[in-house]
């Protein structure tokens, strides 16, 4: 096969930022995908629905001419939050879900949760009204091996919660691990979102010969058995597995630091990333299912009702090796081998 139209692609976690870097990025993931849910770790955060209103604006005014891509919005779960505003906002439409960050635990998650009996009232508010909670799923604890976080937050925080509040509707976002992929089949009212890269890169492209900081995301790549757990996931066409890009743009010398940031940017190749891979596993059938349906049938949305088309093509695409922005350049993320389909 080498061509093959699927329905317009969702992102169901995706960074844009602000201003200069919004005008930037933006573009990358409305050339391809028809949604996408924004991350709410601006600094400061956006926590109320007013917040979230005035992003929205600023994200439409940033869209390209002509474009039809449609933002959907999310809350910065604080401890604080007001559950009036949230239910408000989810209610009218203007968010899709929120989003919960053990504090400290990723890029800009100060605010977020460190007590989570403090969310309670909050969380059951959420259950009573169906709004999904989008989960950063890694424990915090500095006793706790990084490469152990997502899995220990399943079993000390996530599990309890879900006995708790079996009716809050739960994205774990990013899933890393064979330990989340397990946990999110053996259950009720939870899918899981999967990035590009987690299909593509183990710990040792990260360590291996010479540290690659553009490599380095949070949840951080796991061993190669976790990998192939995702890729199953992915292409097994069961829909609780969707694509949530996790691209998360940030400039090269912050990257390339004693002390770098957690993100990898991949909004601008993602689609022919993923056809390669479902290629790779004999599953490109299983590529729409992943890319463009599961995640609006969790979310309750119709399918974009566009359709795009991948082409295999002789030659590597090319694609830029980074984006340029106002305050830098944000390198794209690299699989390490050519990618021969394009988007057409
Ligand atoms: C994200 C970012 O840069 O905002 N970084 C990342 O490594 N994924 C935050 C996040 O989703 O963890
Ligand atoms: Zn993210």
């Amino acid at each position: 096969m080498d061509s093959l139209t699927i329905t317009r692609p969702d992102d169901w976690h995706l960074h844009l930022r602000d201003g200069d870097m919004l005008r930037a990025v933006l573009p990358e993931t409305a050339r391809h995908f028809g949604r996408a849910i924004i991350m709410p770790n601006l600094v400061p955060p956006v926590v109320t629905a007013a917040d979230a209103a005035a992003y929205r604006e600023r994200i439409m005014i940033a869209l390209p001419e002509g474009s039809d891509f449609t933002p959907l919005m999310t809350l910065y779960l604080t401890e604080g939050t007001d559950p009036d505003d949230l239910a408000a906002a989810y209610e009218s439409g203007l968010i899709t879900a929120v989003k919960l960050y053990p504090a400290g635990a990723t890029t800009n998650s100060d605010s977020g949760v460190r007590n989570f009996e403090n969310a309670m009232p909050v969380l059951e508010r959420m259950a009573a009204i169906g709004c999904p909670l989008c989960v950063h799923g890694e424990v915090t604890d500095p006793s706790v091996d990084i490469f152990d976080r997502e899995a220990v937050f399943i079993d000390k925080i996530l599990d309890p919660l879900r006995t708790r509040l079996p009716d809050l509707k739960i994205t774990m976002e990013h899933v890393t691990t064979k330990d989340g992929i397990d946990y999110i089949a053996s259950g009720k009212n939870i899918a899981g979102t999967i990035t590009t890269h987690h299909l593509i890169i183990n710990r040792n492209h990260i360590l291996v010969g010479g540290i690659k900081p553009h490599y380095y995301c949070l949840p951080v790549a796991k061993r190669e058995t976790h990998r192939l757990a995702l890729r199953t996931a992915a292409t097994s066409g069961d829909p609780r597995y969707f694509l949530g890009t996790d691209s998360a743009p940030h400039i090269d010398p912050l990257k390339e630091n004693a002390c770098g940031c957690a993100g990898c940017f991949t909004a601008t190749n993602t689609m022919s990333c993923l056809a390669h891979v479902f290629e790779e596993d004999g599953a490109l059938d299983k590529l729409e299912g992943f890319a463009s349906l599961h995640g609006s049938a969790w979310y309750g949305v119709a399918p974009n009702a566009g359709k795009i088309t991948l082409t295999k093509q002789s030659d590597p695409v090319r694609y830029p090796a980074k984006i340029s922005t106002a305050d830098g350049d944000v390198t794209v993320f690299d699989p390490g081998f050519p990618l021969y389909w394009s988007v057409t």
